[in-house]
């Protein structure tokens, strides 16, 4: 199932509000519709973002109306500023629109920049797949046989442009070796994304799953029913801290309270070797999201809630983070540029 592609100045989102009881698409022809379904998390996750925000430039460039280089600069620019006001926190979007905008740094006709900008967009989502497959490899050599692996959130295809995702390509890759696997999916309040979207992929792929909500997870542990943790990442700090769908850091103090390894699978693209653990901007997402589940409210009107959609995992959690270039080990201050870098 394609999360996102680009053909001739359309875009196809695949909606994930709608799943798993719809699969319906929808086609965007301008980097606005792009980015309102970024905002309405018809898309999400941090490397199909990433690829969204690509094909948002792309298509600002396909169907640019200008007639001189600087013209389209600007177009191109101001594009690239909507499109990072979508959503703060997942680092590969702003990756993957400082990458196009390099090429207007390049020399060529408006015509040449153009090609450019659809090319390297496309290129950032093939490149997604080969990435994605290299993390199952690697991360797939710490999985062993009759496994019970508790992940959160949704780290798989529908959270990346195809296939394997990120954590759950190590699920997927033990599993292609004939590993038997069994997942335990926390649902993921408030969006949902694991009762809803992690369940659905791994029943599609043939993977046993039970799904449980977040706060039966520490009652799993103490069952001695889960043997590792496998998460995703939105942005990985040099220092290691990993900032992940809100609940991570509830798991991994469950992990090491259990003493069960805790690890993150993301690519390069999700590290962010500038920014301080201070400076992460947690977005903060609509309150109805708390207050309500579907139409249905389940608070008393007015109570105060709040709905931070991310938090950050420091680093003496993280038992590992798997990588397409390899598997980084602690310290993370000394191992992740070396592994980065490579
Ligand atoms: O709010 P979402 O659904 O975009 O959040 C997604 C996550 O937090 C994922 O775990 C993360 O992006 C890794 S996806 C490969």
């Amino acid at each position: 199932m394609k999360t996102i592609s680009y053909s001739d100045g359309i875009v196809k989102i695949l909606d994930q509000t709608i799943l798993p009881h719809k699969i319906q698409y929808i086609t965007c022809q301008n980097y606005e519709e792009v980015a309102k379904c970024i905002e309405v998390m018809n898309i999400r996750g941090a490397p199909a973002i990433g690829v969204a925000a690509g094909f948002g430039l792309a298509l600002a460039a396909y169907h640019t109306t200008k007639e001189n280089v600087d013209e389209f600069k600007k177009e191109i620019i101001s594009a690239a500023n909507r499109l990072r006001k979508t959503r703060p926190t997942a680092v590969n979007l702003f990756w993957a629109i400082e990458r196009i905008l390099n090429i207007l740094n390049q020399p060529g006709t408006l015509r040449e920049l153009k090609e450019k900008i659809i090319k390297e967009a496309l290129l950032i989502a093939k490149e997604d797949y080969k990435i994605n497959q290299a993390i199952g490899q690697h991360g797939a050599t710490l999985i062993k046989n009759n496994f019970n692996i508790l992940t959160h959130c949704n780290a798989g295809e529908l959270a990346t442009s195809g296939e394997y995702g990120t954590a759950l390509a190590v699920i997927k890759v033990a599993a292609e070796q004939g590993k038997k696997i069994h997942v335990f999916a926390d649902e993921t309040r408030p969006r949902l994304q694991g009762a809803r979207l992690t369940a659905f992929e791994l029943q599609q792929n043939n993977i046993p799953v039970t799904v449980i909500t977040d706060n039966m997870a520490g009652w799993v542990f103490s069952q001695g029913k889960i043997d590792c943790v496998i998460v995703g990442a939105d942005r990985i700090l040099k220092t290691g801290h990993v900032t992940n769908k809100i609940g991570t850091y509830s798991v991994a103090i469950l992990a090491k309270y259990h003493d069960i390894p805790f690890y993150v699978a993301a690519p390069k693209s999700t590290f962010d070797l500038k920014t301080n653990y201070k400076d992460v901007v947690i977005e903060e997402r609509d309150k109805r999201e708390v207050t309500h589940i579907g139409n249905f409210q389940i608070t008393p009107t007015n109570v105060p809630v709040i709905n931070p959609a991310f938090d950050i995992t420091p680093p003496e959690l993280v038992t590992a983070i798997i990588t397409e270039k390899g598997i980084i080990y602690p310290p993370y201050e000394e191992n992740i540029i070396k592994i980065i870098n490579k």
